[in-house]
């Protein structure tokens, strides 16, 4: 399972790259918008933070501006994903810059048909919002299950199911245990990822004992 961040905020990537653990980040105009920072400056920073995909999205909502700030984007450093909304405009920038070798995103997925699309468009990842689906009374998890269970069938899809909208760590657990291949999450929750509070029971006991004895390793 591959872990992306959802923040445009480079501080935060540079501690977390640090853990290894970060396989590549996603940004949207809101992350943009909410860093102060100019959108090619901030992306190009990060892309060289991390090795993996970094989405940057389109802001327009036509075919050619779209395609056009995708090239741009794409023009930044290699590992860009472009990132395209899932309207029939956006799929055909999707298809256009798959088809030119570009990584794609699509986001804004709230459907299994518009994931059906997007991988038929040839998307590098679907990004399925699932917190936007809780706060509105659906189970987003089940979307998941069956976007996962749908692309199963079709050993020629290869979009990666990427789960988006993360708010809490139980996500990533039903994410993982549904087998979808990447979760973006804001840095909060990879944090809370490590807490248990045996884990700092244990390990306060374990530092008295060994006080006890007066050793050292080094
Ligand atoms: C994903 O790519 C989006 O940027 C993000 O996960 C949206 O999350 P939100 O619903 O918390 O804004």
């Amino acid at each position: 399972m591959k872990f992306f961040i959802d923040t445009a905020e480079v501080a935060e990537i540079r501690e977390l790259a640090e853990t290894g653990l970060v396989d590549g980040v996603t940004t949207n105009p809101s992350l943009i918008a909410k860093s102060g920072r100019k959108i090619l400056d901030v992306i190009a920073e990060i892309c060289d933070l991390v090795p993996g995909p970094v989405s940057a999205e389109v802001a327009a909502s036509d075919f050619e501006t779209m395609l056009a700030e995708g090239r741009k984007l794409a023009a930044l450093r290699p590992n860009v994903a472009v990132k395209v909304p899932l309207t029939p405009a956006g799929l055909k920038v999707c298809k256009s810059l798959s088809d030119q070798g570009t990584l794609v995103n699509v986001t804004l997925c709230f459907s299994a048909n518009q994931a059906i699309l997007a991988a038929k468009a040839g998307a590098a990842f679907i990004s399925p919002f699932v917190g936007r689906l809780d706060d509105i009374g659906q189970d987003g998890m089940d979307l998941i299950a069956q976007i996962v269970e749908i692309y199963g069938n079709y050993p020629a899809f290869t979009t990666e199911v990427l789960v988006a909208s993360v708010r809490h760590p139980m996500h990533v657990t039903d994410a993982a245990r549904l087998g979808a291949h990447v979760v973006t999450m804001p840095p909060k929750v990879l944090k809370q990822m490590y807490d248990h509070v045996l884990t700092d029971k244990g390990l306060a006991a374990f530092t008295a004992d060994w006080a006890k004895t007066g050793q050292s390793i080094l």
